[in-house]
């Protein structure tokens, strides 16, 4: 099921037949850097794989992202539940993720993804907030969330620091 589309990125459900190229990334240091550490084992990444992404049941997910130039599997991007700090799902608010291939960083790629699915989720969601966290070493990560016009909430230090940023749904004031 394709969920949404840009002019050069396909975004669907995870198959089974993604798994390699899911592997292949998650065992990237560069990709890892500053999500997570350390490269996931293939062990590691499938289990990820298979309790995580197969099957999307919901809109609010991460999805394959297709680079449609090359009918290419490279990454997964997507607005996700927003969690609490009780592991529960906060109403009308979503956390976007953007993981690309480090074969196609700098393409201008994750901007077009995520302006995509800040409209998206906005839009069709109906959320009312977009959040993400990105580790401020993520020099990368940080231009793309200002490029999309994301405003720094909150910076939480510690072993790592985090930066937390948040776009509000302009249409909101709409429906006033
Ligand atoms: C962060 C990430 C998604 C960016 O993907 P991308 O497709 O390369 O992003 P874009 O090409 O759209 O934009 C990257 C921007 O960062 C800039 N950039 C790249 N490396 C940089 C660095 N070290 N310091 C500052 N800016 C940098 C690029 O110049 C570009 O900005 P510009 O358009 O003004 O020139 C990608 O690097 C990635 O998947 N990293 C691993 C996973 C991750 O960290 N995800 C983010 C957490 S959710």
């Amino acid at each position: 099921m394709i969920i949404l589309e840009t002019e050069r990125l396909l975004f669907r459900q995870h198959v089974m037949a993604d798994i390699d190229d899911y592997c292949t990334m998650e065992m990237d240091p560069e990709v890892r850097r500053y999500v997570g550490g350390r490269p996931r084992t293939r062990e590691e990444a499938e289990d990820r794989f298979m309790g995580t992404l197969v099957p999307a049941t919901d809109r609010l997910a991460m999805w394959a992202t297709i680079y449609k130039p090359e009918n290419k599997y490279i990454g997964r991007c997507g607005v996700y539940p927003h969690f609490n700090t009780d592991g529960n799902p906060i109403s009308g608010e979503g956390s976007l993720g953007l993981y690309i291939v480090s074969t196609h960083w700098g393409w201008g790629l994750a901007t077009e993804a995520g302006q995509a699915f800040i409209q998206f989720g906005f839009k069709e969601l109906k959320l009312n907030r977009i959040v993400t966290s990105i580790d401020t070493r993520n020099d990368a990560s940080v231009r793309v969330i200002n490029k999309l016009g994301f405003e720094l909430i909150s910076t939480e230090t510690g072993p790592r620091s985090f930066y937390h940023f948040a776009i509000f749904n302009p249409l909101e004031d709409l429906d006033l």
